[in-house]
């Protein structure tokens, strides 16, 4: 992989800054560190990140109408060696902001599947490393099942083949990820599987 791309992309999507998916991000991101990954942080509920509105004007081009924060985001799903998303789960899916996000990656289904063009290449998207970390209140693991065919979607649209979750069942309030035993050294880890 090229010295250009070999950074992680850290996506925390829920409005708790510091809230149990940040917290495991932040571990994976220092593990990703640890790795000589650098790290590219945004905070996307805090960004300006509008739905899709289903214009279809990127069937055209392949860019997207809508001129907000997300035009800072694009280009680093094309370069990223590692992206990293942490959605917690809200109303037994993931929570908006990141579904806002996921949504907005029409434009690179439109620029593969209407315009016919590959924007990453094969080689580089095999090597790529996709991450999902999320949390749920409810102590039950089964929630995180509607989650995965989105996911699955959205590492593949945007050509990053290879990917691994990261849920916790039962972490309710900001922090509580912190008494799980183990959990902050399983993100770690992962963000220093990329080495
Ligand atoms: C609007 C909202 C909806 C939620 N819906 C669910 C749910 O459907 N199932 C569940 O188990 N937990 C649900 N939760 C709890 C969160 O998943 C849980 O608090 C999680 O740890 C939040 O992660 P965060 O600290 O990273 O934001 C919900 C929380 C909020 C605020």
């Amino acid at each position: 992989m090229k010295d250009e791309n070999r950074y992680l992309l850290a996506l925390y999507t829920s409005p708790r800054r510091k809230g149990n998916t940040a917290l495991l991000l932040d571990a994976l991101a220092s593990g990703a560190g640890e790795a000589s990954y650098r790290v590219e942080s945004f905070h996307t509920a805090s960004m300006d990140i509008r739905p899709c509105r289903a214009c279809n004007r990127c069937f055209k081009e392949g860019e997207c109408i809508q001129k907000d924060d997300m035009q800072i985001i694009y280009p680093h799903l094309f370069t990223a060696g590692a992206v990293a998303m942490a959605a917690p789960i809200f109303s037994m899916n993931i929570c908006a902001q990141a579904k806002a996000l996921i949504d907005r990656c029409q434009r690179l289904w439109s620029i593969r599947y209407v315009l016919e063009k590959s924007p990453v290449d094969e080689g580089f998207a095999a090597e790529r490393k996709g991450f999902f970390i999320s949390c749920c209140g409810r102590d039950k693991p089964e929630t995180f099942a509607c989650t995965r065919p989105t996911m699955a979607y959205f590492f593949y649209i945007i050509q990053v083949k290879g990917w691994e979750s990261l849920t916790f069942a039962g972490v309710d309030e900001a922090g509580e990820i912190l008494e799980v035993e183990g959990a902050m050294e399983r993100a770690r880890e992962l963000g220093r599987s990329l080495v």
